[in-house]
């Protein structure tokens, strides 16, 4: 029996052969956003299914591959889809190709997601930058016996470790002024995780908004546990596909939700672009 460092070493070494290039930088793209891999220049995609000990997202909507190549010149590893907890996947599979990352070079990371937005003043196709988030998914990545070994930055690989500064607050004010220099204002906000795969009840939105909550979803917190626990800077942002429930009267679609992420892709794609060199330059 392999372990699961054994298990994310061979993933890293099998990625490592597919390109000359050392990617620094990662890019987990959510639902409706995998279309900025598509501007991955020098770019080889490997299907997750090619990839050892890869898990394989069940979703519609989620494509499954990692894109090797550059962003603005900075050499990147984008993933295409991503696996959740609510199709069934443990804990280290939900976030084994984060572990991958990691071991391949990566030391920054963009989690981009779909959420739906509690805060009132966010509007359908809004990009919102991560400040911090809350775990209610009742599980916790970095449950069982810790490996000090997948501590690649010096210092980290603890059993404790802090996530009081989880989303790098430099990294998120990049986010916001490359915003801006685009013409738009990006705001910030808590995302809260829950388990899925059922939407939301309107109580229990009412409950989050109480809780501090102004973003909603079904994944990243556990990418970015095990993100920190390795020491990686952390950028989150969320794509507000649909208000979340019970905040305007009307139910919950994926397709809808599926929709508004193909019309703000654009916008998306250009902020990334031009934010991913600001980002490897820091
Ligand atoms: N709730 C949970 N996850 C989501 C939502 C939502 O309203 N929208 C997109 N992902």
């Amino acid at each position: 029996m392999t372990d699961l460092y054994q298990q994310a070493s061979e993933a890293a070494a099998f990625l490592s052969e597919k390109t000359a290039l050392k990617p620094r930088l990662g890019i987990i793209l959510g639902s409706g956003l995998g279309e900025f891999a598509d501007s991955v220049e020098d770019a080889v995609a490997v299907p997750y299914a090619d990839i050892p000990h890869f898990p394989q997202s069940t979703v519609e909507g989620h494509q499954g591959r990692m894109v090797l190549g550059t962003v603005g010149g900075v050499p990147v590893a984008v993933m295409q889809g991503r696996v959740h907890a609510y199709e069934g996947y443990r804990m280290d599979e939900v976030t084994f190709p984060v572990r991958v990352l990691a071991l391949l070079g990566v030391r920054q990371l963009v989690v981009t997601n779909a959420a739906g937005g509690i805060d009132t003043s966010y509007s359908p196709g809004a990009i919102v930058a991560i400040r911090d988030h809350i775990n209610l998914t009742g599980t916790n990545a970095a449950l069982g016996r810790n490996d000090s070994r997948f501590g690649v930055v010096p210092g980290t690989g603890l059993r404790f470790f802090d996530m009081t500064t989880a989303y790098d607050a430099g990294l998120r004010e990049l986010a916001v002024n490359t915003a801006a220099e685009q013409g738009w204002t990006m705001q910030s906000g808590v995302y809260l995780a829950v388990l899925g795969p059922s939407y939301e009840t309107p109580a229990e939105i009412r409950a989050f908004r109480v809780l501090g909550a102004d973003l909603v979803g079904m994944s990243t917190v556990h990418e970015v546990i095990v993100a920190r626990h390795m020491g990686l800077q952390v950028l989150g942002l969320s794509l507000v596909t649909n208000p979340a429930a019970g905040v305007i009267d009307a139910p919950l679609n994926h397709l809808e939700v599926m929709e508004v992420g193909v019309q703000a892709a654009k916008r998306f794609g250009a902020l990334l672009t031009a934010l991913v060199p600001q980002i490897a330059a820091t």
